[in-house]
Parts: C-alpha cells; structure tokens; sequence
C-alpha cells in the first residue's frame, strides 16, 4: 500500500515513522509512506501557502494553487482510491473506516493548518474527510500520523499472529477485556485465578464478560450501536 502525505511540516513525521511497527512494515516494504511539502509546489516567490480569507477576518487559509498542483501532479502519476483530508469537521474516524483503508492501495492523506484549506479544494479534489476526535489540533499532521499507523499495522504480514489485529479493541464491537503476565502474584496484587486454570472454555467466557462490563461501564454507547 501507498500512501502521500501533503504537509508543510514534513520533519513532524520523521521520528513516528521509524520505530516500531510502522518502522517493520516499510522495512518490509508493505507500506510505502511518500511526504511531500506542499510550499515546494507554491509558485509564490515567497514559497507561501496561505492568504487572508475573503469575506470576513477569519484568519489565514490554505491557498488552492500548491496543494492542487502537488494533487494533480501525484494523480496523472497513478490512481488514488482515495483522497482524503484531516479536519475536526469531518466524520468521526473509527475502526471501520480504517479496517476498510487498509485494503487500498494508494491514498493520498492532506493536513491543514490555519483555519483550513480553501473549499474549492474540499469540491474539487478531497473524496473524504476524517476527523480524529472533537478537539482541534494545530494541524492535521498528528491527525495523519494517528489514521496512518491505524491503517498500516491492519496491512496483512505487518502485525505477527501474537499481536493479531482481530482481538484488538473496536474490532467486535467491545473494549478488550483486562490482560495480565507474570508474575502472577505481585506484592500480594493476585491475576485472577481463572486465567491460570487452563480451562480455555472457562476463560473465554469470562473475557467476553469482562469486555462488556468494561464497554458497558465505559462506552454504552458502542453496545447500543451493536443492537
Ligand atoms: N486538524 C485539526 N484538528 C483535527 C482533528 N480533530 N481531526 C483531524 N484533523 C484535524
């Protein structure tokens, strides 16, 4: 999978992308990650970005040239699935809307600043819009990196069988239930005994309890979207 990231701070993203997961599946070449700097496609001798806002004194607004040249150019360079852009007014991005991203093949995510892009580019070009939760961040880049790293670890031969995506939160609906490792007793603090009996049918059940006391008492309402 492939996926651009149109920024004007593409150091932000350096550090996220070489630890850990994200880190193996480029390695591995299951992930391509491309940054582009959206001021290296301004035609403004200044190399700026952004303008006043017509109309009223909003603030400053992401200009429509760069981004629609750099979107443009990427496009006649092969087929995006998806061109989706980081907004605290687009829909509430959740564990189905990735789950779905992570069989794509080329995305093209771009992040904001100011008070946002000019809407032209939002008619013209943006196919989705996704906002990581209802507080606003100083621009999408954190934005990208969290809908990134949720898309690229669901990328199949990214996450080993002991760390498998399917028994994640979300992914059935509930919380996950508590975990536990050694040591099984700690400062008199005891794993509860079920765990260690060996009773595969026994624990089941009593993690699935556990899930929906924990999703009950922490978001009911992700079991009334499950009725
Ligand atoms: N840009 C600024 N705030 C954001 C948010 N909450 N989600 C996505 N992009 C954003």
């Amino acid at each position: 999978m492939r996926i651009d990231i149109l920024t004007i701070f593409p150091q932000m993203f350096e550090g996220i992308f070489q630890h850990s997961i994200l880190k193996r599946a480029i390695s591995k070449d299951l992930a391509s990650i491309f940054l582009h700097d959206i001021r290296d496609y301004s035609t403004n001798k200044h190399r700026r970005v952004d303008d006043y806002a017509f109309g009223h004194g909003a603030g400053m607004v992401m200009m429509i040239q760069p981004i629609a040249d750099l979107i443009e150019k990427l496009k006649s360079e092969r087929n995006y699935d998806e061109v989706i852009y980081l907004t605290p007014d687009g829909i509430p991005f959740k564990q189905k809307i990735t789950n779905r991203l992570s069989t794509l093949t080329n995305i093209i995510l771009l992040c904001g600043h100011y008070k946002g892009i000019d809407e032209r580019l939002r008619e013209h070009f943006i196919t989705m819009e996704l906002s990581i939760g209802d507080y606003v961040l100083s621009g999408g880049e954190l934005a990208a990196a969290v809908v990134t790293d949720s898309i690229v670890r669901l990328i199949p031969g990214v996450l080993g069988d002991e760390t498998s995506a399917l028994s994640d939160s979300f992914q059935d609906g509930l919380l996950s239930p508590p975990v536990y490792t050694r040591p099984a007793v700690y400062k008199g603090w005891e794993v509860p005994r079920i765990l260690l009996s060996g009773d595969e049918k026994k624990i089941d059940e009593w993690l699935t309890e556990k899930a929906i006391e924990r999703t009950r008492s922490r978001r009911p309402d992700l079991l009334e979207e499950m009725e």
